[in-house]
């Protein structure tokens, strides 16, 4: 199949360098003249473990290719739209500008046939908005909406082995062929028995949001249960344990810590909130702004916990601050707990260096007040606290005596509760967590 990818960022391009990997020929398209240079060159230009590997085999192969000409998208069956979808400045919303555009400027060179298929995460109605876009340029062309479920720091496992997928379309002919497009398109999954779920635009649209805020209420629950162990001396980590042995519940996300963050979850609520109130169904949703501000909270505790930490003064402290992605495994800073954290303790009067495996350039962009280190041992060095915000595996691992005699006070905010808070006091820390003894 000769597919495009619209929209290269990180949905776009590790979606790119798979369907060529399964076999398909594959043009990248993008705006962004610097990140189509590095792609084309064999770069991934951001971070997501494998995604090198596979643009190397996937580029030698003469199947994978980019272009920031949107006309070059002329003579391909389908064409994905993975262009981003960020909230509204100053609304909950969701800006849907860059999908308008990627679809308006696709549409003139749509043949006869074609397939476009949304995988941006978008309000419920969309797709039958832009199904008439694409009808009136192109008669015989058919918008299909395939909602993407990829993780970061997985995103290449997760695209070539997804754990379902769910094919959005519109009723009659159109829709046959539509999905028969698809089928050829996701074929291997497909015969590995990969669940499939056939539905109409606006199940698809929903099942996407649906999901992020099931996910984030998960996370927020145990968060709010973290809230009232830390009034009564209970470990939530311990309650998570033993909730999670019901098969019913599960123990996945359910770590209290600093929270969610990051492109999608913290948006995805508040453009469906926002979506439901245009829907007049705001009511059903009103649970979500409560999920988001227990999420809120774990930031500001996460400073007063350090606070705490510095016997009630931040002024003028060292503070090392380990982690500034919104998770391990990636470089994506959009909405990162972790960076907004360390930009509070900033403000409030600390003296913060920060360390991440990966992510130091993309939060100098948006925080170039903080201070940077080039390693774990270096932010550490003569600090009056450590907060741990991020759970790289290089810092869960981190040997409590061996960092004890870098630091100036053996203090330590675990914004994770990823280590062992025995070890670490035993190693003669103050260790201090969210929800935790
Ligand atoms: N990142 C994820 O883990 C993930 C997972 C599932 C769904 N999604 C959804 O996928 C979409 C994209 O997310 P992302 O994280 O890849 O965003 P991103 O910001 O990393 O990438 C978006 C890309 O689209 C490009 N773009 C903007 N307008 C364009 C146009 N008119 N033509 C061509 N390219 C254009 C931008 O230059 C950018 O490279 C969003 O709707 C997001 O919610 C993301």
């Amino acid at each position: 199949m000769r597919i495009t990818v619209i929209g290269c960022g990180y949905l776009g391009a590790v979606h790119a360098a798979c369907m060529a990997e399964l076999g398909h020929e594959v043009l990248g398209i993008d705006v962004d003249q610097a990140k189509i240079e590095a792609l084309s060159a064999g770069r991934a230009p951001f971070y997501e473990p494998g995604l090198p590997e596979l643009l190397a085999s996937a580029s030698a192969t003469g199947r994978l290719r980019f272009t920031t000409d949107i006309s070059e998208a002329a003579g391909y069956d389908a064409h994905f739209v993975a262009v981003g979808t960020p909230q509204k400045k100053g609304e909950n919303a969701a800006d849907l500008t860059y999908v308008d555009a990627a679809v308006t400027s696709l549409a003139p060179h749509l043949q006869p046939g074609a397939v476009v298929i949304g995988k941006s995460t978008v309000p419920v109605g969309t797709a039958r908005r832009l199904a008439g876009i694409v009808a009136a340029a192109q008669p015989d062309a058919t918008l299909a909406w395939n909602p993407e479920f990829l993780r970061e720091g997985f995103a290449v496992e997760d695209t070539l082995r997804p754990d379902r997928l769910v094919y959005g379309l519109p009723e009659g002919g159109a829709g046959d062929r539509a999905k028969s497009v698809l089928d050829e398109i996701y074929a291997v999954a497909l015969a590995n028995e990969t669940p499939l779920v056939v539905a109409g635009y606006e199940t698809a649209e929903l099942v996407k949001v649906s999901a992020n805020a099931f996910l984030a209420t998960k996370i927020s629950f145990i968060n709010a249960i973290a809230e009232v162990a830390d009034v009564t001396g209970a470990d939530v980590t311990a309650i998570a344990d033993a909730i999670g042995y019901d098969a019913r519940i599960g123990r996945r996300f359910l770590n209290a810590g600093l929270g969610f963050g990051g492109g999608c979850l913290p948006k995805d609520i508040r453009a469906f909130q926002a979506r439901a109130g245009e829907l007049g169904a705001d009511q059903a949703l009103t649970f979500l702004r409560e999920v988001d501000a227990i999420n809120m909270r774990r930031r500001s505790r996460a400073v007063d916990l350090t606070r705490e930490l510095l016997d009630g003064s931040l002024l003028g402290k060292k503070v090392a601050v380990l982690g500034l992605a919104f998770k391990p495994e990636s470089d994506d800073v959009r909405d990162s707990p972790s960076l907004d954290v360390a930009s509070q303790l900033r403000a409030q009067g600390a003296r913060v260096i920060a360390y991440d495996p990966q992510a130091v350039p993309n939060a100098k962009r948006l925080h170039p007040e903080l201070d940077f280190a080039d390693s774990a041992e270096e932010a550490a060095s003569a600090a009056d606290a450590v907060v741990l915000l991020t759970e790289w595996k290089q810092f869960r691992n981190l040997d409590p005596a061996a960092f004890g005699a870098i630091v100036g006070n053996k203090n330590i905010l675990d914004g994770r509760n990823c280590l062992d808070p025995e070890q670490w006091r035993a190693a003669g820390w103050r260790y201090r967590a969210l929800g935790r003894p």
